[in-house]
């Protein structure tokens, strides 16, 4: 367990009032979306002062953010990191000014587990353990897999790649044909298949590493002549609105959840970080799957 750093100099402001300053991945997907209204209106019911800044998925504007909230003296900040690579720097510059940092969403992949308190979020490995172990289920003989990864070097992208192949590794007649970065956006999952569609003979599996992928790739499908869903399987993770529709219409077959309602957790643990309080030093988020079947029940209440 990690323990609070305190918050600056001053934990919390002399009324109290807490200040976020949130450096938030971009807005590049339904997931996305949801994820940063999930994050500002946590702040508001928590009477936390939110500062927001969106890095249109470039770490650099990520490292912008993050110093500049260390210049302006917040009591603690939040990010989701672009890429796993590549903080120690800013970090340790966070460190100094004694700012708790917490991640929130993705990981980073740092020696020193001292430059953050807590990370909260999914477990991406087990996500694409999930799509693979429907897969085995729900097929026999041959299947050739393209696979859209997410943004090169982000958590998620890596961690759903080594999950996917951990479980189809046990079926040798599975095999990833085409796999290339569609940046977890609609338009880069479309522009993908549509060079795999013209590269790859007879694929039988799109496995998109999220729900904007998958449906870029139905688009592409559709314009190919052939059936999303049916000529070819799609497994998508996410479980956004848009992504749960076309799953209850039998466009995707399967949706493993990646929850991005984290925001009344991160304030939690936020206020706990900033009184110096204890916190475990991996929150996880709880998440289930979704049939087609299960899709046209859960659609109807879904809230993004
Ligand atoms: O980090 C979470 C991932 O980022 C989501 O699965 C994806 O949709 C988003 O862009």
């Amino acid at each position: 367990a990690a323990c609070g750093a305190g918050g600056g100099d001053d934990a919390a402001g002399d009324d109290g009032t807490i200040t976020m300053g949130f450096a938030q991945v971009g807005a590049e997907s339904g997931w996305r979306t949801a994820n940063t209204k999930s994050v500002q209106e946590a702040a508001k019911a928590a009477g936390i002062d939110l500062k927001f800044s969106d890095a249109q998925q470039k770490q650099e504007n990520q490292i912008k953010a993050i110093r500049s909230y260390v210049q302006q003296k917040v009591d603690v900040i939040a990010f989701s990191p672009v890429v796993e690579t590549g903080w120690d720097t800013v970090l340790l510059e966070a460190k100094r000014a004694n700012i708790p940092v917490i991640l929130t969403d993705r990981a980073i992949d740092s020696e020193d587990t001292s430059l953050y308190e807590t990370f909260l979020g999914s477990d991406f490995v087990e996500e694409g353990n999930k799509a693979a172990q429907w897969l085995l289920d729900n097929t026999t003989g041959a299947q050739k897999v393209v696979e859209l990864q997410g943004t090169t070097g982000a958590a998620p992208a890596i961690d759903r790649k080594k999950g996917f192949e951990e479980v189809i590794a046990s079926r040798p007649d599975i095999e990833i044909v085409a796999s290339q970065t569609g940046d977890f956006t609609r338009s880069g999952g479309k522009q993908v298949m549509e060079a795999f569609l013209r590269s790859t003979p007879d694929i039988d599996v799109v496995y998109a590493h999220n729900d904007d992928m998958g449906l870029g790739a139905i688009e592409a499908i559709r314009a190919a002549g052939k059936v999303p869903g049916k000529d070819i399987t799609i497994i998508t993770v996410d479980a956004v609105k848009a992504g749960m529709e076309a799953l209850a219409a039998g466009e995707i077959n399967f949706i493993v959840e990646c929850n991005p309602l984290l925001g009344e957790q991160l304030m939690d643990l936020a206020k706990k970080v900033v009184a110096g309080e204890e916190v475990p030093a991996r929150v996880v988020t709880e998440e289930g799957t979704f049939t087609q079947e299960q899709a046209k029940a859960a659609l109807p209440d879904r809230q993004y």
